[in-house]
Parts: structure tokens; sequence; C-alpha cells
């Protein structure tokens, strides 16, 4: 049975005040949620304040970037072990914003998700197609090829140390969301597409749906068979509506 995990990926948004009052409400509600693992992954800079005021809290953290680098003269960049210092459990690879603004490639997706792995961090793994690759209906081979340079430089097994977020571009952040059936038809695809691999890992990995996730369709998404969790962009600001999510969960 794998256990629903909703995360919440700030982006570039809030500041210390509001992300303090986003979390107060985040925690007071923690009670009603029954069934799902919660995570948010917070911008760097909001590390040390999102450890603070979480630790002791059933809602885990992490970063929505890495360096694939230990250490050293890499200006602006933030190493594992500093993810790790602030006790964060997740990271984010790979966001199609990542991919598609600064250029980031399969290989070095795939490179940051076996330095997260490694590390001790659980690499939340992003996927997904565009509405022009959906248009011409090659979703599952974008997905396919995505996980591949993962597989290639990890190994099939390392899949199941982290969490794929299945994020359609043309979802994001658009309040366009793919129906839970188109949903469902591409997880369930690249379910099978691991399984032809090895079908232990793909009956273990929790693959979540990303892209307009909201208060309102939350319910029909993660009731959906292969859907086990969500990665929440805009909905995980307002403490209600992320909330919302976090206890749509059966
Ligand atoms: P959205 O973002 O929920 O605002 O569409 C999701 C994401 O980009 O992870």
């Amino acid at each position: 049975m794998r256990k629903p995990i909703i995360a919440g990926n700030w982006k570039m948004n809030g500041s210390r005040s509001s992300i303090k009052e986003l979390l107060e409400g985040i925690k007071a509600g923690m009670g009603d949620v029954k069934s799902a693992e919660v995570v948010v992954c917070a911008p760097a800079i909001y590390m040390a304040d999102v450890s603070e005021q979480l630790s002791g809290s059933n809602v885990a953290w992490g970063g929505q970037n890495l360096s694939t680098e230990a250490k050293g003269a890499f200006t602006g960049e933030t190493s594992a072990d500093m993810l790790l210092d602030f006790k964060s459990e997740y990271v984010i690879v790979g966001h199609s914003e990542r991919r598609t603004l600064y250029g980031e490639t399969d290989e070095l997706v795939a490179e940051k998700f076996e330095v997260a792995r490694k590390a001790g961090l659980t690499p939340i793994l992003c996927i997904g197609e565009s509405l022009e690759e959906r248009e011409s209906g090659v979703t599952i081979d974008v997905c396919a090829r995505q996980i591949n340079a993962v597989i290639e430089k990890s190994g099939v097994k390392a899949l199941a140390e982290g969490v794929i977020a299945y994020e359609p571009i043309w979802a994001i952040g658009t309040g366009v969301t793919a129906t839970p059936e188109q949903a469902q038809e591409t997880h369930a695809a690249i379910r099978k597409m691991i399984a032809e691999k090895d079908a232990s890992v793909a009956e273990q990995v929790r693959i979540q749906y990303g892209g307009s996730m909201n208060a309102g369709n939350a319910k029909e998404l993660l009731a959906m068979e292969d859907i086990d969790g969500g990665l929440i962009g805009g909905a995980s600001l307002k403490a209600e509506d992320f909330l919302a999510i976090c206890t749509a969960p059966a």
C-alpha cells in the first residue's frame, strides 16, 4: 500500500512573516490529516526558519533544487549537505521550471537525483510533457525518456528511494488541471513502463500528480488508483487550501 504524499512547492514566494503564518496554520490543522504524508519545499534562504518551526511536528520539509557539487566555488548554489544541515528530508529535482527556464537537461536532473539520494535526501523527480508534446501524442515517450535518464544513471531500484511527480507543463500554474482520467492514464502508463524493468519498484514508487491541483479537485484526482499524492504550487501558499488537499486522500 503506497502512502499518499502531499508536497507543497512554494517556488519563489513568501517572506519570513508570511511563512510563519502559513506554517502555524498548517500545524494547527495537521490533526485532521489522517492518511497523507505532508511535506513543504521552501526557498533555501528560509530553511532555517522552516526547520525551527516544523521540528517536532508531523510536517517534513525540503528544498526545491540542489547542486550536483558537494562544495566549493559555485556561486549561488545549495548543496545536499546544506539542506541536510537544516534537517531537510526531501528535495525537488527537475521541476519543469528548472528544465525550461534554467536549461536543466535529463542528464543533469538524473545527476541531481543521484546526488540527493546518495546524501540521504528523498528526491522528488518531476517529469511531464508540454502541450505541444501532448498534442503530438508523445506524452509517455517524454515521461519515459525523463525517467530512463535516472534509471541509466542510478539503476531502476533507485527510483523506489525517490518520489515521482508527474506534472504536465500545460497544467502548471494555469488553472487547467488534467482530468482525473487523463492523469490516471498517464500515471498508469508510467507505472507500466517502470514495471517492464522492475515490477516491485513499480508497485512501490509513489507517483504524485502536479499542475493546478487545488482544494476543489484534489479528492477526485487522489481517488485514482495510480495517483499517490500531489505536488502543489499555488494552493500550497494558503494553509486552508493546502490542508484541504492534505485531508483529501481517503
Ligand atoms: P501549481 O504548481 O499547483 O501552481 O500548478 C505545481 C508545481 O509546479 O509544482
